[in-house]
């Protein structure tokens, strides 16, 4: 089975011009390859930003609240006037709003009523291995399966995503993506926006076809109902079927959409007062790094962020623009009281083009009072107790293709040069125990770690980047650099895993397993 999959990569990987650059000269640029629309595109701002709405539980006790969610296909009306069959988690793309508290632990019960295999991972949650999503414990077609999270974790901007083995890119592109809010005492005392003025904003790019479907190049086009052989084509035995991966060889370095949705609705537009705003922003590109500003620009600094993946920050940091890698959560303030009632501000991607060179718009609509604090008086936000790397055990992880001469790998997206094998942890690492973890990439590739976050110590020997504070659970590594992390992992133990977040790396391979024992 190896020697199939090799064959079939190594013909890939042939196709694909992998451009190495220095990281002197680093630009935000993209990794991926654009699939264009086959029908035209809507006019821009026309569409109401629309908002998630908190799910209420099914039932709660002392023991924490119960979540239900139908994952089905459903047709949505995404692109006005076309229906789009989606994959969704009850029925919205995005998914339902979770909220939950610090402290209280949440049960999630998921019925897969879809064609396909799902798996679901709460990103950036503190679980327990049998409910982290381990992208081989598929829930089947008409199987259901909950999911436990304990929630003793910080109040931080979380979200749920599909995580099946192979799949995850064309799935999540489907429509397998919900934003997961935990709040705590420390979050809620802060006078920051709240109610309507904090509206969390989920930014994908897709592209559609000719009739209006997601245009996923699905290596086995059409099929995504019945890719079959989902019991597992890994993890030892022989197999005779060549793997069928989420996306096809023409898009082994990332599938890039022409559209830009927000909240699921193309370029939308978002009446605003006067007045300060909190969004949870989220790339959840599969490959598409995002790089955010205003337009016109405020006179102050036009993002005050106030935290990262892994929740607050000690201090808010102003910042001109947001360099957004997939999965990467910013926590920001924007205020608009300086603007005039009737401005038009666009959120633009300053490293798009075309249509993706914006994002969406927000139009000032009224003058009105705000009781949130100034942004340059929120002082402290919280602590973050810097982890002691003092004798700290060092380990290298590699992102990069495999080394062509190799039998193993061939020249797949790999990690430290190997496939990923779900069977075989690359790393045993003891509960409790501060590591340095160096990740090294060849070209861009946002790294996750499961089940805790890290604090980035040092990018490419340098100091940590503008974006690289707070905890983290995904960080933006860039062509030929270097990026180290501290990382500690408590409370679980069992198998995890560590991956690039390009969607279309990680279905091909480019993920490690680890155990903490
Ligand atoms: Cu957001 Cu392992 O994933
Ligand atoms: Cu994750
Ligand atoms: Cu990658």
């Amino acid at each position: 089975m190896r020697l199939s999959r090799r064959a079939l990569l190594a013909g890939a990987a042939g196709a694909t011009g992998l451009a190495v650059s220095g990281c002197s000269d680093w630009s935000p640029s993209q990794t991926g390859e654009l699939v264009k629309s086959g029908l035209e595109l809507p006019k821009r701002f026309q569409v109401p930003l629309p908002v998630p709405q908190p799910l209420r539980p099914a039932s709660t006790s002392a023991a924490g609240d119960v979540f239900e969610i139908v994952q089905r296909e459903v047709e949505l009306e995404i692109l006005p006037g076309v229906r789009t069959t989606a994959l969704t988690y009850g029925g919205t793309f995005p998914g339902p709003l979770l909220e939950t508290r610090t402290g209280r632990p949440a049960t999630i019960k998921h019925r897969n009523a879809m064609p396909v295999p799902s798996v679901v991972h709460l990103h950036g949650g503190h679980t327990p291995s049998d409910s982290d999503g381990f992208p081989t414990d598929l829930v089947e077609p008409g199987a259901d399966r909950s999911y436990t999270y304990p929630m003793t974790q910080r109040a931080s901007t979380l979200w749920y995503h599909d995580h099946r083995m192979d799949f995850t890119g064309e799935q999540v592109y489907r429509g397998l993506v919900g934003v997961h809010l935990i709040r705590d005492d420390e979050d809620d005392a802060l006078p920051l926006p709240k109610d309507e003025r904090e509206i969390p904003l989920v930014i994908v790019d897709r592209s559609f076809d000719e009739h209006g479907q997601f245009a996923y190049p699905a290596a086995v086009p059409g099929r995504y109902a019945d890719h079959g052989d989902h019991s597992g084509h890994h993890g030892g035995g022989s197999n005779s079927r060549d793997p069928q991966f989420g996306a096809d060889d023409g898009h082994v370095e990332g599938v890039l959409g022409d559209v830009i949705l927000v909240n699921g609705a193309p370029w939308p537009v978002l009446e605003v007062d006067a007045a300060r705003y909190r969004f949870r922003i989220l790339n959840g590109c599969n490959a598409r790094r995002l790089d955010l500003a205003l337009d016109p620009a405020p006179p102050r600094r036009t993002f005050v962020q106030v935290g990262s993946d892994g929740g607050l920050l000690e201090k808010p940091i102003g910042h001109d623009h947001l360099v957004v890698a997939q999965a990467e959560r910013f926590d920001v303030v924007v205020d608009f009281s300086s603007y005039d009632v009737g401005q038009e501000v666009t959120m633009v991607n300053r490293i798009g083009s075309g249509s993706t060179a914006q994002i969406m718009r927000f139009v000032v609509a009224r003058k009105a009072t705000d009781d949130s604090a100034p942004t340059d008086k929120l002082g402290r936000l919280s602590t973050i107790e810097p982890l002691d790397t003092s004798g700290a055990r060092r380990r290298l992880w590699k992102f990069g293709k495999g080394d062509p001469s190799s039998d193993s790998s061939g020249d797949a997206w790999t990690v430290n040069n190997k496939l990923f094998d779900p069977e075989e942890p690359q790393a045993r690492v003891p509960l409790g125990e501060v590591e340095i973890w160096r990740f090294r990439s060849d070209m861009f590739h946002p790294v996750h770690v499961h089940l805790d976050p890290f604090q980035v110590l040092s990018r490419h020997g340098k100091e940590l980047g503008d974006f690289d504070h707070g905890w983290k659970d995904t960080v933006d590594v860039r062509p030929g650099e270097e990026v180290e992390v501290a990382v500690r992992f408590t409370q679980h133990r069992g198998r995890y895993v560590l991956h690039c977040h390009n969607l279309e790396h990680e279905d091909r391979m480019m993920m490690a397993a680890f155990e903490t024992v």
